[in-house]
């Protein structure tokens, strides 16, 4: 299987100066722990790590200290993740047929997820994982601070990823998506947006993404755990 992980971010919701990716977590990168992941999976054999360039001397040290060098491929990203993803696809090998999709800053997502993910993409054209949403979503008119709408809870679910698609399926919903000047956050949204099919995966509450600073406490917290 081909993954794909995005990386190319600035992490400005961190407030931190440079790419979140390379903030430890428990004595290593949170890009590491993600790269981690992959290594230990059965089933993906190629990785295009995007990223910005300015990023590529500590990317490479990350791959190498994990002795990952022959599996792990650098393709440069753009100014928001929906083009580094939409270069990532350009930088896959043409026999890749499917691929899985992984956002760096998921840390803890685990090779258990990733490899459930790679299996059920064969049987469909693409997946989200995701978990139902815990708390009661309101729907607010934009400007103001009024409620329209209190869709039901129990059709609800919090994409995460790894998200999987037929390879040239998605390029040409990308492709689509930047004529049209769709601007979205995941990939699934553009695959919607043409008309084809996309299913829920159980995902995993621990797949957090690691945006703020708490999200690094808690990962650090949940990782922890892992290792007692
Ligand atoms: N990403 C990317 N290319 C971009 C922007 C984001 O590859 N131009 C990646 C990030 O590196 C991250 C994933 O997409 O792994 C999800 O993005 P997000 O959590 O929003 O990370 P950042 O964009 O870095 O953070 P922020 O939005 O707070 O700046
Ligand atoms: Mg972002």
């Amino acid at each position: 299987m081909y993954l794909l992980i995005p990386a190319a971010g600035s992490g400005r919701r961190m407030g931190s100066d440079r790419n979140k990716l390379l903030l430890p977590v428990l004595g290593q990168p949170i890009l590491a722990w993600t790269l981690l992941a992959a290594r230990e999976s059965r089933l993906i054999r190629w990785v295009g790590l995007i990223g910005q360039p300015v990023d590529f001397p500590d990317f490479k040290e990350i791959v190498m200290a994990l002795g990952m060098t022959k599996m792990v491929h650098l393709i440069q990203g753009g100014t928001t993740r929906q083009e580094s993803v939409y270069r990532g696809l350009q930088g896959l090998p043409a026999v890749a047929g499917r691929v899985l999709i992984h956002d760096g800053a998921r840390c803890l997502a685990t090779p258990a997820l990733l490899d459930r993910c790679a299996e059920a993409i064969q049987h469909c054209p693409g997946l989200v994982a995701a978990i139902p949403v815990k708390d009661t979503i309101k729907v607010v008119k934009p400007g103001t601070h009024q409620i329209t709408q209190t869709p039901d809870r129990s059709n609800l679910w919090a994409a995460q990823t790894p998200q999987a698609f037929v390879v040239e399926t998605l390029l040409r919903c990308h492709e689509q998506g930047r004529e049209q000047g769709w601007q979205v956050t995941d990939d699934a949204a553009l695959f919607e947006q043409c008309g084809y099919p996309v299913k829920v995966i159980e995902g995993e509450e621990t797949n957090l993404k690691i945006t703020t600073p708490l999200d690094l406490a808690i990962a650090e917290l949940v990782l922890r755990q892992r290792q007692s």
